[in-house]
């Protein structure tokens, strides 16, 4: 007891954090005992609601029919735009964005009435009925003839820097086309879903799988007329959200919340797996006009190129997302004269949204489909003309929109996997393959990804925390940021237990909720650990620091030498179990919890000129790809993939692991198999999974290597740590790339594949027999 030394020394290695721990809710989800929104016990009179949709792309409501609804089996209300109580819009920044169509609708699916029924079945079954007398008008589906009629949802973006013209005119060579990137369903397996309970004097509780919670008490408290103060929002958990869960629940949770208004009753609504495909938006899909200059060597020297977006009908976060793909052009190579636009073509189509990512990598995958080309053109390695281009480390530094990179490690961080993949060996292996195989050919690619984190806005990069230490010595957590399976509470647990010096096990983590924590931002950007993890830490180091006061009250020593470690308080030579000197503090009527608040330092973004600090660092990683392609079908399989993602020092490595996996097999998705297709009238046909082919375990390399970079953040993140829920989505680059790379080998890699992404069978059998078209004499 008295012996300090021994124990003191093996508490100096104790951490919660860096380490691998299992989701908090790993248990739950095995056992099928996590609560999600559809899972919360009903109470008593709850109603189901349904929506009934638009089935034309553009046109004027002339008559609207609900006879037949209202008289459907279990109806018990029909409400249109009309009936809603306060403002008629779920826009989260420009208000262009109804919850109910009002005498117009923009897309085939868009919601026109809810009907509100006994039973789920009732509901949907009652929605179909609906008689809409419609005047069609002209309608605009894809970006490219958006751009034609000069239909954007908000004024086109422009980044310059340098001399772009004469950069050009010096240029020896110019690579010049054009490309297309298509779209991405979210596909989070909770589907949409809100359940609204009335509350006492015009509260409104509403349950609600979203990202957003403080967004949708906002889009709920003006769509029902009220304050935010009588709205509270809730979600203990997601199932997946993916970015299709940011804005994209208002409607839902408005639809839900204006219903239960109306009747004074709790009303659920969940969306069917078709509807949540028809109603909600997705990735954007980019449409890119390229040209760029380069150097006998494979240098770029000037750059430009012109994107248009499919924003859909409404701007949703088609601008932000906008603004990503500007500033991921780059990904990471410097670029020294370069002009890039940007638009977001306004389509009668849904109104697309956030995808992990943000724009990132539909603004790096140009780039890349570029670099790709230089190397072909000049007969080299791609790997070797990416590594020419990379940003400098003290030099060739500042990115187009004048951010100076001061953490680049994506030159050791290739060099590794280059090195731990065999990179130049299965080069040299493939191309033998491929000379004695006639049919099947290989291909191999190496693709790095620099990602930016932080919110592009400024003020949307701040959060709170609350911490409570009960008297018994256990410890509940609440935070702003929202789980959607990617760990979020487990590593704010494991940042909280870390800073009191206790086991994991002694920490709990309870449901977001706005009437908790205030004016939350969207657990997006990849930022969820960043900022509640610090705010977090924060309120902890509070409550640390009174208990290490009244410790030294008690028991003698400096407060400097108090520590807390492995549920012990080591003070004044002692050391106390935690729980006792936490019951002990209480009675001497100590403040046992605490709010805590975190503003990331450091950042400015000005939007005119696209320039600022929109960054607090940038995450590194790197991937290879080696797929085998059968030019005959267009079939194709992942032979193996190898991924380096530098997590910095990462809070819990298992967690991180985790996350880089699902964002390669779900971006390989985007990149391959995942076709969004909209027939002539604008109706989207691809929406269930029996049109649309997400990846399945049975897509996954069987021979996978996934490992984080050494490194440790030199900004001042949590413990040093650095986000991981977005950047990872571009590893996957390489599987496209490598998919290329094999067709080329059809002409002996003498032409670009004309290749388009999602590269589908169809799209890799076109490209094959485009590449021998153009070998072929006289063909
Ligand atoms: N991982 C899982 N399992 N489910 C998800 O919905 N969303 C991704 C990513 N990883 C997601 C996920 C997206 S789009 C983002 S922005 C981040 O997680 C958000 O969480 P974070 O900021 O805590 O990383
Ligand atoms: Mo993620 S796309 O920022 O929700």
């Amino acid at each position: 007891m008295n012996d300090m030394s021994a124990p003191e020394l093996k508490t100096a290695a104790w951490t919660a954090v860096g380490v691998s721990k299992a989701h908090e809710s790993a248990r739950l989800h095995v056992l099928g005992q996590a609560d999600y929104t559809d899972d919360i016990a009903e109470v008593r009179g709850t109603l189901h609601a349904a929506l009934g949709l638009s089935a034309k792309a553009h046109a004027n409501i002339l008559a609207l029919d609900l006879d037949a609804v209202r008289a459907s089996r279990g109806v018990v209300a029909v409400y249109t735009a009309r009936d809603i109580p306060g403002t008629n819009d779920c826009g989260p920044i420009i208000h262009d964005d109804p919850i109910l169509a009002d005498g117009l609708v923009q897309y085939v699916g868009q919601p026109i009435f809810i009907v509100v029924a006994d039973s789920h079945d009732n509901a949907r079954r009652a929605a179909k009925k609906g008689v809409v007398t419609y005047e069609e008008l002209p309608a605009i589906l894809t970006p490219q003839a958006a751009r034609k009629a000069q239909s954007y949802v908000l004024p086109p973006m422009h980044l310059a820097r340098g001399d772009v013209k004469s950069a050009f005119e010096r240029a020896p060579h110019t690579v010049k086309g054009e490309l297309h990137v298509g779209g991405q369903e979210q596909f989070y397996l909770e589907g949409q879903i809100a359940y609204a309970i009335p509350q006492e004097n015009d509260g409104m509780l509403v349950q609600c799988s979203t990202q957003h919670p403080s967004e949708m008490q906002h889009v709920v408290a003006h769509a029902l007329g009220l304050h935010s103060h009588h709205v509270v929002v809730e979600c203990r958990r997601m199932g997946g959200g993916f970015g299709g869960k940011e804005s994209q629940s208002a409607l839902w949770a408005a639809a839900a919340s204006i219903s239960a208004r109306l009747l004074g009753r709790a009303v659920k609504l969940r969306a069917d797996r078709d509807d949540d495909m028809l109603v909600t938006g997705k990735r954007h899909c980019f449409h890119y006009e390229y040209e760029v200059g380069y150097d006998d060597e494979g240098r770029i020297v000037a750059a430009k190129v012109d994107m248009v977006s499919r924003a859909g009908y409404s701007a949703d976060l088609s601008g932000p997302v906008a603004t990503r793909a500007v500033c991921h052009f780059d990904n990471a190579y410097y670029l020294s004269d370069v002009d890039i636009r940007a638009a977001c073509g306004k389509t009668n189509t849904q109104s697309n949204t956030a995808f992990r990512g943000f724009g990132g990598p539909q603004g790096a995958i140009a780039m890349e489909y570029v670099l790709d080309e230089i190397a072909r053109n000049l007969g080299r390695d791609a790997l070797d003309i990416r590594k020419l281009n990379f940003y400098g480390k003290t030099e060739n530094n500042v990115t187009p929109y004048g951010q100076v990179i001061v953490d680049n490690v994506i030159h050791e961080l290739v060099d590794e996997l280059e090195g731990s993949s065999e990179y130049r060996a299965r080069r040299a292996a493939i191309d033998a393959f491929n000379k004695t195989s006639p049919v099947l050919k290989k291909g191999l690619a190496l693709t790095p990804v620099k990602f930016g984190i932080a919110f592009n806005v400024t003020h949307l990069n701040q959060a709170g925390a609350l911490v409570h230490v009960y008297v018994d010595g256990s410890i509940l957590v609440n935070h702003g940021g929202t789980e959607m399976g990617q760990g979020v509470n487990t590593k704010v647990m494991q940042v909280v237990a870390h800073e009191l010096g206790v086991n994991l096990d002694r920490v709990r983590i309870t449901a977001t909720n706005t009437s908790k924590v205030a004016n939350t931002s969207a657990t997006a950007a990849s930022t969820g650990a960043d900022l509640n993890g610090k705010a977090a830490q924060d309120a902890a180091r509070q409550i640390r620091e009174r208990l290490a006061a009244f410790a030294v009250k008690q028991h003698g020593g400096a407060i400097e030498d108090v520590r807390f470690a492995a549920d012990t308080v080591f003070v004044g030579g002692q050391k106390i179990p935690f729980g006792e000197l936490v019951a002990k503090a209480y009675l001497a009527r100590t403040q046992l919890w605490s709010d805590g608040y975190y503003a990331t330092p450091g950042l400015s973004w000005d939007p005119k000129t696209m320039t600022g600090r929109p960054f607090s660092y940038f995450a590194y990683g790197a991937a290879v790809a080696e797929v085998v392609v059968d030019t005959l079908t267009g079939e194709w399989k992942l032979l193996r993939a190898d991924a380096l993602y530098d997590a910095g020092k990462s809070l819990n490595p298992a967690l991180d692991i985790g996350q880089v996996e699902g964002a390669f097999i779900q971006g390989m998705g985007w990149l391959t198999t995942e076709e969004l297709w909209w027939n002539a009238g604008g109706k989207l046909m691809t929406h269930a999974p029996s049109t649309y082919k997400i990846p399945a375990v049975s897509d996954c390399p069987e021979d996978f290597r996934v490992r984080l970079f050494e490194n440790r953040n030199v900004e001042d993140s949590i413990h040093r740590s650095k986000a991981v829920g977005e950047p990872p989505l571009l590893l996957p680059f390489s599987v496209f790339f490598a998919i290329r790379d094999a067709i080329s080998s059809v002409g002996g890699h003498k032409v670009n594949p004309p290749l388009n992404a999602p590269a589908t069978c169809e799209a890799i059998l076109n490209a094959v027999a485009a590449v021998e078209a153009a070998v072929t004499p006289g063909a």
